[in-house]
């Protein structure tokens, strides 16, 4: 893992800069509505919670800030959130999936009862709502010549969560769809990266907030995880190559684990050393299969493969 330490003089790159951002109505995504908007760029944010979000749009103006409702499991909901960013703003440079959930009782426990349809309202959320926006913002992204895509996962992305079972499901869906994506879209200058945040102190883990201070374990304040955020949005865009210290550019295809108010880098060192656990013969024959199914002859679609 590589420590990622932010540079404020990049903060300068988000000026007059357009960013759609998904559940900015509390916690983290309030947070980077926040130093977005302080920093320059006009934002476009929607949430269910109404009330916080049009309070907080308020507080900073109407010049560059609006709040919409948006259900991120409604596709219409987050067609009307890009539209109203280009009918203000002209375009969109940042889009943010953000929105999230989780739902404390774990249908998997035993005293569940089966009979009774579990929710899927975190696999929707979490998962569904972040591959609409992640969509529909490629595609406003592509329209301007590229941009950046930030998606929000967890610790929950790539780890045992037990009890959590659908929110971990969810989270380890945001990475992947940053796999799936990156690569197709890198070319057209659309960098797709992913923050998982460890504890941070917001409504969705005050259930665990006390314990979590007598082990003293790192928390992240929501400011912390906006910051990574922020790191994802500014690190390709200087005009000389400068970029936050610890960053590869471009710095695409990555996550930012963020714990104890830092951003560490890790995608980089799970695929270097893929090799130690995958196993050396194992890695080096995955690689010719990866070069065959991106080589753009390839592909899925059965009626045109030549092979069948
Ligand atoms: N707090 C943590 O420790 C932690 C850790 C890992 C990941 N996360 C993730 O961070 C993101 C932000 O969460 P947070 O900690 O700020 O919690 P939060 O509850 O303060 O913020 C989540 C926001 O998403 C909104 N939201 C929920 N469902 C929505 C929907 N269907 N459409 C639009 N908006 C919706 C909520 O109203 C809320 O404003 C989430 O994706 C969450 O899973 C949080």
């Amino acid at each position: 893992m590589t420590h990622i330490e932010f540079d404020p003089s990049l903060l300068e790159t988000l000026k007059d800069k357009v960013v759609v951002l998904t559940g900015g109505a509390t916690g983290i995504g309030r947070a980077a509505v926040h130093l977005y908007h302080e920093n320059g760029a006009s934002i476009v944010f929607g949430d269910v919670a109404d009330g916080p979000g049009q309070q907080l749009a308020n507080e900073l103006g109407s010049q560059r800030a609006a709040f919409i409702h948006c259900d991120t499991t409604s596709y219409s909901d987050q067609l009307a959130l890009f539209a109203k960013a280009k009918e203000l703003y002209g375009r969109v440079d940042i889009v943010v999936a953000n929105a999230g959930m989780s739902i404390p009782q774990d249908p998997f426990s035993a005293d569940a009862d089966i009979n009774i349809e579990p929710s899927t309202r975190e696999l929707d959320v979490n998962l569904k709502g972040a591959m609409f926006t992640a969509r529909i913002g490629t595609a406003y992204l592509r329209q301007k010549g590229g941009g950046d895509l930030i998606m929000t996962s967890s610790i929950a992305g790539f780890k045992e969560c037990t009890g959590l079972t659908a929110y971990t499901a969810s989270k380890h869906g945001v990475i992947g769809i940053m796999r799936g994506l990156h690569l197709a879209v890198i070319p057209e200058d659309i960098r797709v990266n992913v923050i998982c945040p460890w504890m941070t102190k917001t409504a969705m883990v005050k259930g665990i907030e006390k314990g979590w201070a007598e082990l003293k374990l790192p928390a992240n304040e929501p400011q912390d995880v906006a910051l990574a955020i922020l790191t994802c949005s500014t690190a390709n865009r200087s005009q000389n190559g400068k970029t936050h210290k610890g960053a590869v550019l471009p710095l695409a295809g990555k996550i930012l684990f963020v714990a104890g108010g830092k951003s560490y880098e890790i995608e980089d060192a799970l695929q270097r050393l893929e090799p130690q656990w995958l196993g050396a013969e194992n890695s080096r024959v995955l690689e010719i299969g990866q070069d065959y199914l991106m080589n753009s002859e390839t592909s899925w679609d059965t009626t045109k493969s030549s092979n069948l």
